[in-house]
């Protein structure tokens, strides 16, 4: 099969929709799914013909590599539904090109463009019903690909499934966000595998997560893995620190996760007058600010936390708490990108992307 041409993606509908069993007023995030799934395997060096069949369990032998040498790497995306019902996706030509940049870190075959988009553009057209409309709810898309090859080899797989599932979902977050700073154990290193989203790079962060959670702590927000003396980022989300009046956000690096959402806020700041740094930023730096009164706000920008304003954060045995503003910095943007979004406001910028 030629990968540059449009896949012919096979369509089997569901006959049992599970549609009206859903509240779609209280939508958790992330334990609904939809009634359909794209589906398409690599063997024997290509990608097979793609389908779209009903959101189903999958069979796999138990010596799969995804079960022990954690070949498996995805991406969060959202569509959303305009008040006409149409259908919208933002920048997701990022993502495709994200989860070949996550595939070949882990030996994993690319996916040529046309499968991810047209697979994606076919299943929501299918799924449209499935996206909520009530505000700060959208569909959460989860795209995976994970090696579905056997054998106990600790060698790449030869066979891989590639999935898109579909989740109505609500916000990430709720209630408040206080978050730890890191000075032990580190999400990623020079050289390692922290720029791309596989899968063990969020296992890794669970017993650290659970540690601050028993604290009193949401997240954790991760340090370097040399001195743990620079912000790096949250568990599911880029950090910007507010100090004064100027936006400061890390550089990224092979130990952070290129952001859509980050780059997006970015944008949108110098675009606001807000202004931006892209730059190291130390603890020291932030207790410092925070100590002074010119911490004037933290917040985590991702997917599926969009903009998650920081409450508080912990360090070395001691609390420090956010002042209370008004006209953040962190409704402004959210507005602005929400905006953007769910088609409320213009996009100057050409990041949305209609589905027809
Ligand atoms: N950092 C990590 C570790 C993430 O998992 C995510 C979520 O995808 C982000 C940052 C934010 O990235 P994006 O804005 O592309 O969703
Ligand atoms: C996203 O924001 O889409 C992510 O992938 C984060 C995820 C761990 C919930």
């Amino acid at each position: 099969m030629d990968i540059d041409v449009s896949p012919t993606i096979k369509i089997e509908k569901t006959k049992h929709s599970k549609i009206n069993e859903v509240d779609f007023d209280n939508l958790p995030f992330g334990q609904v799914l939809s009634d359909h799934m794209f589906v398409c395997d690599f063997k024997n060096g290509e990608w097979q013909q793609p389908k779209i069949i009903p959101y189903q369990n999958i069979s796999l032998d138990p010596s799969s590599k995804i079960f022990h040498y954690g070949q498996s790497v995805f991406e969060g995306m959202k569509a959303y539904k305009d008040t006409h019902g149409k259908v919208l996706l933002f920048r997701p030509i990022d993502n495709q090109k994200r989860i070949n940049i996550s595939a070949k870190r882990l030996a994993m075959p690319e996916l040529p463009e046309a499968y991810f988009m047209e697979g994606l553009k076919a299943l929501l057209k299918l799924e449209s019903d499935w996206i909520p409309t009530i505000d700060g709810s959208s569909l959460y898309i989860r795209p995976f690909v994970f090696a579905t090859g056997n054998g106990f080899h600790a060698s790449p797989a030869n066979e891989y499934k590639f999935i898109i599932a579909c989740s109505p979902s609500g916000a990430y977050f709720s209630g408040k966000l206080k978050v730890l700073i890191e000075q032990k154990y580190s999400r990623s290193a020079n050289g390692g595998v922290g720029f791309a989203k596989a899968g063990g790079n969020y296992a890794g962060q669970f017993y650290p997560t659970q540690l601050a959670v028993e604290k009193g702590y949401q997240q954790v927000i991760w340090t370097d893995d040399h001195k743990h003396e620079y912000i790096e980022e949250a568990g599911a989300m880029n950090i910007f620190i507010r100090i004064g009046d100027t936006l400061i956000t890390g550089p990224t690096s092979d130990r952070i996760l290129d952001g859509i959402t980050r780059k997006s806020i970015i944008e949108i700041a110098k675009d606001e007058n807000i202004k931006v740094e892209v730059r190291k930023i130390t603890v020291r730096e932030l207790v410092e600010a925070a100590e002074n009164g010119t911490l004037k706000e933290m917040f985590g920008a991702g997917t599926a936390a969009v903009i998650s304003p920081i409450s508080g954060f912990g360090y070395q045995d001691k609390d420090y708490d956010l002042p209370e503003l008004e006209n953040t910095y962190a409704a402004r943007l959210k507005k602005r990108i929400t905006d953007i979004q769910y088609n409320r406001a213009e996009d100057k910028f050409g990041w949305r992307v209609i589905i027809e």
